[in-house]
């Protein structure tokens, strides 16, 4: 049996492909996990590779090389680069889209038109590629706030809420005059400002089945009660019990399904996960953007609560086979990922320091601590140690079927875990009453509730 087994080669860094190749490593069918570039952590279950997520040929000639039976790519860099075509290309299987499908990442403007025409719930919107014009267009602009976009890949960092004509100046300037996102912001959105609940849905497709993965939902702002800048994400929780099954089942008929079928219709070959962000409005849930890749921490919860073997489901999604597998199982417990940051974290994080406490951290029950910012050093004395490497270090993960549990846990976790300027968000979880909070605070004139 062993000879029908293969290798597995993931593509990525982060807290998202350590959690990915911890799911891989354990299924029966895979000989070897891979990963490349990796972490400090991800070399406790697969081998480390040293090629850049970024440097095509030589993601190219390490497949070739290594001859994976699956690759998995994570992050949306490479996807928007066509790695994935030009896997495909050298007859490799491949979970994630190509080019094309990955331009629903990479340029909003573009997602944006797709939605248009095929009638996909949105806020409106105009793209402009010259500064002069989009200023002439805010003059004209009688509702405030506008938001602002740059169009490209710009890390979670290019998009502007702009309560007034002056903000909103200043935004397009340093978008398209200074060239804040560099050419991700070479054209810019400018789009109606929407309200209501932030929610997500993950879909496998392999452009013909979709599969729903499980609600689950990421804290944005760095900040207990969602306060202060947004960041990557700084902690995680599924299921959603604040989304309803029947809100849940309405995101699946009137954008998801939609959104399947647009790509059908564009003839994308779209063979990987849509993330979908959305905003939960009055007149019903409309689409803020699409991904194409897992979110990270969403990802790290998603595959705690998976039971089955996800390999079969990538190689399904891969092989355009995914109307043929098992239905999967999900457990019925509730995942609380949070966040381990570094001082500074978003703007400029600490880098260096030297993290102490991961065994016992490991230790807690049902706790599992996935890296991302992370490095392994050699220190002087001959020893390995792990230092901090990035503004999101860690996430650390725990279950239980009772929610105030897995938060326990998880943060049982957390505290066990030492490195200079550490910090997480202590309301992970909580994002109902976290809200609350800070729509009170407004209300009584604190302005953000900061
Ligand atoms: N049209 C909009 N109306 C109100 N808020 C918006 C709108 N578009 C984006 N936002 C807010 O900005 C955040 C980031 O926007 P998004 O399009 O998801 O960009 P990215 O994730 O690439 O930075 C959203 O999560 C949402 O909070
Ligand atoms: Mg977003």
């Amino acid at each position: 049996m062993t000879s029908d087994k293969f290798k597995v080669l993931v593509i990525g860094s982060g807290g998202r492909e350590h959690a990915l190749c911890w799911k891989i490593a354990k299924s029966e069918l895979v000989s070897e996990v891979i990963c490349t570039p990796g972490n400090g952590g991800i070399g406790d279950v697969a081998r480390i590779e040293r090629v850049a997520a970024t440097d095509i040929p030589g993601l190219i000639q390490l497949a070739k090389a290594e001859q994976p039976g699956l690759i998995v790519i994570g992050p949306e860099d490479p996807l928007a680069m066509g790695l994935a075509d030009k896997l495909r290309a050298e007859g490799f299987k491949v979970f994630g889209p190509g080019a094309e499908g990955a331009r629903l990442e990479s340029s909003k403007a573009h997602s944006k038109e797709l939605m248009d025409r095929h009638r996909i719930p949105t806020a409106s919107f105009r793209s402009f590629n010259r500064s002069g014009q989009a200023k002439g267009y805010l003059e004209g602009c009688t509702t405030w706030p506008q938001v602002i976009k740059a169009d490209g890949l710009a890390a979670g960092k290019g998009v502007y809420i702009c309560a007034d004509l002056a903000e909103a100046k200043v935004a397009v300037d340093g978008i398209m005059e200074q060239g804040r996102h560099g050419s991700a912001g070479a054209s810019i959105l400018i789009e109606e400002f929407i309200q209501g609940e932030e929610a997500s849905i993950f879909a496998l497709t392999d452009g013909e089945t979709v599969l729903v993965l499980e609600p689950v939902q990421d804290h944005k702002q760095v900040g207990d009660g969602d306060v202060g800048p947004n960041t990557g994400g700084m902690g995680v929780y599924s299921p959603v019990p604040e989304l309803s099954k029947r809100i849940y089942k309405q995101i699946e008929q009137h954008v998801l399904l939609p959104s399947i079928h647009m790509l059908r219709r564009e003839r994308i070959d779209f063979r990987g996960v849509l993330f979908i962000g959305l905003m939960l409005t009055d007149g019903g849930p409309r689409v803020i953007e699409y991904n194409v890749r897992f979110g990270d921490p969403e990802c790290q919860a998603l595959v705690r609560r998976l039971k089955s073997d996800i390999v079969p489901i990538l190689l399904a999604t891969a092989d355009g086979t995914l109307g043929s597998i098992e239905t999967p199982e999900w457990e019925n417990q509730t995942c609380i990922g949070v966040v381990a940051a570094a001082d500074g974290y978003p703007a400029s994080p600490r880098k260096g320091d030297r993290i102490d406490g991961l065994e016992a951290a490991g230790r807690v029950e049902s706790a599992v601590v996935f890296h991302a910012g992370t490095k392994r050093n050699r220190t002087l004395d001959g020893n390995e140690e792990i230092v901090t490497n990035g503004g999101r270090v860690l996430t650390v993960t725990a279950m239980a079927k009772d929610a105030e549990e897995a938060r326990r846990r998880a943060y049982e976790s957390y505290d066990k875990i030492k490195y200079a300027g550490k910090f997480c968000r202590r309301d992970i979880g909580r994002r109902r009453e976290a809200r609350a909070a800070s729509f009170d605070a407004r209300s009584q004139g604190a302005p953000g509730g900061a």
